[in-house]
């Protein structure tokens, strides 16, 4: 695997790496629900390049940029042995140099639920993956339903845009006990970890009633936050039950919906969702 930091080292291996080619762009800290997407993007295209940046500009001032998680020789390793041919760890000074100052308008999608809670953050997300797609130059980019609101977002920029690229939706890679994997699961204290199941249990709850023919989204949002209570250590930001598309809050769902959910452990937020089919 090529470890490249600068932009003139992803053209070099761009233009020499064939036709189809897979990016998957992350922050690090991997875990299999990143190297799931690496395999998706293996089996699928000729070349895989991976990128590893924990990108400032999507972090809020009093959000966990400083301490986010960081191991590249542990993220090296696991991405050599996923096959990945490229591994892009730009600096923050590669990215943004001095006089940066271009960014991605994103839209209604962006502003329900996390792009309510986390101003700022999808403009930084668009505007660094638009970056990405456009050093890279991938035939197929790939990102995880767990962030299904980020993976909306892209999928409207690259066809407002006009974007080359082809948008790949993978799915949710959880724990054992259900807890969706996530690099932030590494802040979590014994006791909060042993807690943070509880997030798949409400969703899971509302996706038993769902089948069960429950169409009342209050009644599914009750039902979820009636499941978070049973977990003192969880401090519910929201409960969602939205338009798959639009993210807007529903009434009476006809067809199909995304129940969502953002929690609070002392410092540490967690979300993860789960889509209702009709
Ligand atoms: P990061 O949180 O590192 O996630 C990188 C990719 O992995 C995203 O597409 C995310 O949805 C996916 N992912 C995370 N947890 C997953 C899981 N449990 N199962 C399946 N896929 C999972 O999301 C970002 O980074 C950034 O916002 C980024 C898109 C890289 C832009 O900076």
């Amino acid at each position: 695997m090529k470890l490249a930091t600068t932009v003139a080292e992803v053209r070099a291996w761009r233009s020499s790496a064939g036709a189809d080619v897979g990016l998957v762009p992350t922050m690090g800290y991997l875990h299999a629900g990143h190297l799931s997407l690496v395999e998706r993007a293996r089996a699928e295209n000729g070349g895989v390049a991976a990128s590893l940046f924990v990108n400032p500009t999507q972090f809020g001032p009093a959000e966990d940029l400083e301490r986010y998680p960081r191991d590249l020789a542990r993220d090296r390793t696991l991405l050599e042995a996923a096959r990945c041919d490229l591994l892009f760890v730009p600096s923050a000074a590669e990215m943004y140099p001095p006089g940066f100052e271009t960014g991605v308008e994103v839209g209604e999608v962006a502003q329900p639920l996390e792009g309510a809670r986390r101003p700022g953050h999808f403009r930084g997300v668009a505007t660094v993956v638009l970056k990405l797609l456009a050093i890279v130059q991938p035939t197929r980019a790939y990102f995880g339903e767990k962030d299904a609101q980020q993976l909306a977002v892209v999928r409207r920029m690259a066809r407002d845009l006009n974007l080359p690229v082809e948008i790949v939706g993978c799915p949710t890679r959880r724990e054992a006990d259900g807890l969706a994997m996530s690099s932030r699961n590494a802040y979590l204290a014994p006791a909060d970890r042993a807690a943070a199941p509880v997030l798949f249990r409400a969703l899971s709850r509302a996706r038993e009633l769902w089948r069960g023919g429950e169409r009342d989204a209050e009644a599914l949002r009750r039902a979820m936050h009636d499941v978070l209570q049973t977990q003192p250590r969880a401090r519910v930001d929201y409960v969602s039950v939205a338009d798959v598309d639009t993210f807007a809050e529903l009434s009476r769902p006809t067809g199909p919906a995304l129940a969502s959910l953002a929690v609070f452990f002392g410092a540490t937020r967690l979300i993860d969702s789960v889509r209702l089919e009709a």
